[in-house]
């Protein structure tokens, strides 16, 4: 049986895949960049080795589809997929980003059998990335205030390609995926200290004291700009409104945000912090 191609396969919505692609039984080729073959999305003379014979591959590409040169790259793909016989796409995407759509335009015009999974923001992004270790710290600050966001779990984003990766029926198909509800970052970050039993606060920050203190942090420019146009843009209000692209995909409801937030604190992501013992 030909793998399937896993990108970002140790990212948060790949590693799940892989899970699941392995708890059927089907062969999974790893796509990283520490994979034998390696895949390197800025190494273009590594993707026809790692697609090399595989049906099918799930396209989530880093850093991000509103990236600079990202379009270019998916289609670029998309195109030594075919070559490479892989019959079957399907594309982590990102809401309301124009740039993302551009992306897909690529994937779609490619000729190969496609599927896209446009993506809300994931509730992983509180335990598993960039807003775990201020909230370990007890305060999250970003600027982002009413404006509510229907965070989607990465393992629904995870059950719906792996159906789309080996089920008929979702050819063709965008599935825009997201939470069963709406919830500001103030919403989000009290449920996560009501799950985790911890005083966590939530402050909303100007846009430039935000832009200021990822490079107080070190945070490279590209990445930086990334985050402030995902905060300005994507953020507008544009998203806000829950989709049922879940639904039609697996014919169940997403994972509801307290759902996750209770099975991430008893998982540990957000322990208390350790007391110091008493000085002598
Ligand atoms: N996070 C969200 O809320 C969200 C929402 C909607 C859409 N998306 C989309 O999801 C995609 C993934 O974003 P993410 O932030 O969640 O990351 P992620 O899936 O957690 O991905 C991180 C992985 O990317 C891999 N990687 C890094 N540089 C690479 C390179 N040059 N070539 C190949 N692989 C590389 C690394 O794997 P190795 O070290 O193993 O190579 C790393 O494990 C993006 O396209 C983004 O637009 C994200």
């Amino acid at each position: 049986m030909p793998p399937i191609v896993v990108l970002g396969a140790s990212g948060k919505t790949g590693r799940r895949v892989v899970e699941r692609l392995r708890a059927l039984d089907v062969p999974v080729r790893l796509g990283s960049r520490s994979a034998r073959p390696p895949f390197d999305w800025n190494a273009p003379h590594t993707w026809a080795p790692a697609l090399e014979g595989a049906s099918a591959a799930y396209v989530s590409y880093f850093p991000d589809l509103a990236a600079p040169g990202a379009p270019e790259a998916v289609g670029a793909l998309a195109g030594v997929a075919i070559e490479a016989g892989v019959e079957r796409l399907v594309l982590l995407s990102g809401r309301g980003e124009e740039e993302a759509q551009r992306s897909e335009d690529a994937l779609m015009r490619s000729g190969a059998a496609w599927t896209v999974v446009r993506s809300s923001w994931f509730n992983q992004n509180f335990s598993e990335a960039h807003f775990r270790e201020p909230l370990l710290a007890g305060e999250l600050a970003l600027p982002a205030g009413d404006v509510g966001e229907p965070f989607v779990d990465a393992d629904d984003i995870a059950d719906v390609a792996v159906a789309a990766l080996t089920e008929e029926g979702h050819a063709g198909e965008v599935y825009e995926v997201t939470g069963p509800r709406l919830l500001t970052f103030a919403d989000a970050v009290e449920e996560i200290g009501r799950a985790a039993g911890r005083a966590l606060a939530y402050t909303r920050i100007g846009i430039d004291d935000f832009a200021n203190g990822l490079a107080r942090a070190g945070v490279p420019d590209d990445e930086a700009g990334l985050l402030r146009y995902l905060f300005t843009e994507v953020l507008d209000g544009r998203n806000a409104r829950v989709t049922d692209g879940v639904q039609r995909a697996l014919g169940r409801p997403p994972r509801d945000f307290s759902e996750f937030a209770r099975a991430a604190a008893a998982g540990g992501a957000w322990p208390r912090p350790v007391q110091p013992p008493d000085a002598p």
